[in-house]
This record gives C-alpha cells, structure tokens and sequence, in this order.
C-alpha cells in the first residue's frame, strides 16, 4: 500500500459543507452503474511531458486494485509486438467522490520514440484493458490536426456524445481534443464524470486530451463562492507542471511539434497569470501559438463580460499575436478578431482570432456584436483545425455534418496573420431568438 496517498477526507468534509447533496447525488433513476471495480476504466490519455518522448495515462479500479501496471511497446503488424512490452507500476492515489471510494492510477510512458506509434494496456492481475495505439509527436513542425470543443457539461451521455463522435468521425487522425472548460455540470458529482467517459468511450484513450478548467469544475459554497477545483481534475488530468505554482495542471503550456499550446485558469489568480503568460509568450520560440481558457475576452451573450480577462490578458495575445484563443463559457457561438474596436467586419486582415463556441445542449440567447464575423445560437458545434507550416485551415461544424464556419489563417510571423473566409454549407446565421437556457441543465 506503500503508494497509496490517502489525503482527500479533507475533500470529503469540504464537499459536505460546500454543496448541497441533491446537486452531487446520481440521477433517481440512473440508467449506468458507474461504480469502480477490479476492471480499468475511465481511461484518459494526457501530456504531463514532452509529447515527442512521453504519454501519460490515468485510469480508475476499485480499491482492491491496489498495485497497478501499464505495459506499452512500439506498435507492430504481427499480434506478438506484446511480447517485448515494457512494464510500469502505476501511481496510486485514492479519491472520495459523492458517496464511494475509488483508486486512480497514473504512468508516465517515458523514453520514447517520435512520431512513433505505440500500443499500451493498463490493469493488473486478471483485469486490463485492451491494448490501444497512440502515436508520439515530431520534434518538428509536421502538419497536425485537432479537434476544438466548447462547453459540454449537460446530458453528456444523452445528446453530448453525438457531437465529439461526429467531431472525430470527421478527424479521425486528429492528435488532441482540446476541451474549453466546464466539462461536467457539478464538479463533485462522480455519475456526471461517468457520463463524460461513456460518451467519449474509446476516444478517450486514444486521442489526448488538453483542457482548461471552467467554473463548473469548481467547488461551490453556500453562497455560490468558489472554494476550489474539484479533487477530480488533478486524479484525471495531468499536464505540464511548468505554470504558476499553485495552479499546476490548469495553468500550463504543452508544446506540440512547433506549436505552444498554453492554458489559463480564467477562474482566478488572473494578475499572477497574466504575469506568466507574458514571460511564456516573449520567449516561445514555436511557429504557432495557440492560448485556451473558458470564461471569454468579450461575451458573445448579454451581460457576460469578463472584466478581468479583458483588461490583463488580451493585451498580451494581441501584442504577442497569439495565432488562436479557444473560449468557452457562453453557450453561443462568436467567432472574430478586433473585439474592442469591432471593426473586425471591414479589417479582416488583423489581429488574433477570438473564439467561443459550445458542444453540449446548455443554450444562451446569442447577443450579436461587431467583434463577430460569425455568430450562431441553440447550436451545437464542434471544430477541427489542420495546422500545416504557413496556414491553418479552421472548421466549426454543426453536430450533423455542415460547415457552419469556415476561414483559412495565412501565417505571417512578422506581423498579423491574414484571414480569408472559405465558404460555409450554411449561409445564413442561426438565431432563434425565443431560445431559453434548458430548465433541466441549471
Ligand atoms: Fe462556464
């Protein structure tokens, strides 16, 4: 039991205090028993390294399980390539959820090869999982894929699964999702988490996640004041420790063959960030620089404004010309560039390229603005961007196949990028202006 952390009653007492027990509770009538047992599930692949020689995995077991393995080897045609595999004790830590106990494992794959793929399994005993390819990243700019979701957060298993299954079905060869916040609805409640397994099923473990936290990964006080991040987002989600102490795996960079990846924690600590953003972004030296975070510059919904974000972060994007900045949070689509002056409609050839956009069925009213180029409502989205050497090709895609928004950015690393429209399956922009937030997803 040697590596078995148990340090989380503190979050049990904190949980009993800080929300009420009808938000953490499963459904009345839950359809899936979520419950760990000696099987692995809940199986996720992340980066807490270089992508070119490293790949993390976490997976959960009940507590029985309480030494685990992962065996990985470099992926073969002949089914003997398990024979060479090389195997690693997993880090063991405990998590107190609603109203269980369950064990997360963690190993870092460490010494391999780029551009490289591999095949990996996770258990221990009679129990493991399949054996499942990933592939490493270059150490150069190679051209990539990746796949973009908004807010998920409601009815993940009922109507959130269609869209990152279309999403993928699309890229099947994407190298990442990257989440934009708000993954589940209430940061505590272990079934949600469940549900955003099942619907993401094996993709999961197959592709890697990049996500930063929103403010429903969050606990909550009586009073609707944050207490902390949820203990599920440090067991699930392991990223680079190289951000501001204190927010490791939510403030972070993730460099990706010639293009940074970087994470802001929108939820707090926006000055000491944007302190490290600026020193992260001056001495970056990748081709393309790609910046997340969930609560947006500038709203696409009425009364929505972040202050905060507005004021200390998107003079650093835009001085440093941050290629793409991915949001989340408004539950409507906006898509633009010049979001104080709003003359992006007839400057179409300046600054970075803001994005807010929603994957799940919680809806907003859109309130449109001059920032957006393109701007939608009660839509659920997903996107695909193809990054090759000196431009990216971006898609936002409606959960049923059409491009609903569509531009080409051309690099230009002496000054801003220029942007081209490409045309759309959809011409005109969907409003319906009656839409309410779901009753059912508060
Ligand atoms: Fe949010």
């Amino acid at each position: 039991m040697k590596n078995i952390l148990i340090g989380l009653l503190f979050f049990s007492s904190l949980y009993t205090l800080a929300q009420s027990p009808e938000k953490n509770r499963p459904p009345q009538h839950p359809q899936f028993n979520f419950q760990a047992s000696q099987r692995p599930d809940r199986i996720l692949l992340t980066w807490s390294d270089d992508p070119s020689s490293t790949q993390t995995v976490t997976w959960r077991t009940d507590t029985t399980v309480t030494i685990a393995y992962a065996e990985i080897s470099q992926a073969d045609p002949s089914p003997d390539f398990h024979k060479s595999a090389k195997r690693y004790q997993a880090e063991t830590s405990l998590l107190l959820n609603d109203f269980s106990l369950a064990a997360y494992h963690k190993v870092i794959f460490t010494g391999l090869k780029p551009d490289t793929q591999y095949t990996y399994r996770v258990g221990s005993g009679d129990y493991w999982s399949e054996w499942i390819q990933f592939r490493t990243a270059g150490t150069t700019f190679e051209p990539f894929s990746f796949i973009y979701l908004g807010d998920a957060q409601n009815k993940l298993y009922s109507h959130w699964s269609r869209a990152i299954r279309a999403a993928w079905r699309d890229a099947p060869k994407a190298s990442f999702f990257l989440h934009a916040g708000d993954l589940i609805n209430h940061s505590q409640n272990d079934y949600e988490w469940g549900e955003w397994f099942e619907a993401g099923g094996l993709l999961h473990r197959m592709i890697p996640t990049i996500t930063t936290p929103g403010n429903h990964e969050y606990i909550e006080g009586q009073e609707g004041q944050k207490l902390g991040i949820s203990p599920f987002w440090a067991q699930q989600f392991n990223f680079p420790k190289n951000g501001p102490e204190g927010l490791e795996d939510q403030c972070y960079y993730v460099d990706f063959q010639n293009t940074r990846i970087i994470s802001l924690n929108s939820n707090e600590d926006i000055d000491r960030q944007a302190v490290w953003l600026e020193k992260t972004i001056a001495t970056n030296t990748n081709r393309w620089t790609f910046v997340t975070f969930h609560h947006p510059v500038v709203s696409a919904a009425k009364g929505r404004v972040n202050e905060s974000v507005l004021q200390e972060w998107k003079p650093i994007l835009d001085k440093y010309r941050v290629d793409l900045v991915l949001q989340g949070h408004d539950h409507t689509y906006g898509r633009g560039q010049s979001l104080i002056t709003g003359t992006n409609k007839y400057e179409k050839n300046s600054g970075t390229v803001y994005v807010v956009s929603v994957s799940g069925t919680k809806m907003y009213p859109l309130t449109e603005q001059p920032w957006m180029s393109r701007a939608a409502e009660n839509t659920q989205l997903y996107q695909i961007i193809e990054v090759f050497h000196d431009h990216l090709i971006y898609r936002s895609l409606t959960t049923t196949g059409a491009v609903y928004d569509a531009f080409k950015l051309v690099k230009n690393p002496s000054g801003p990028n220029k942007i081209h429209e490409l045309a759309t399956d959809i011409q005109e922009e969907r409003r319906f202006t009656n839409t309410l937030m779901d009753p059912d997803d508060e």
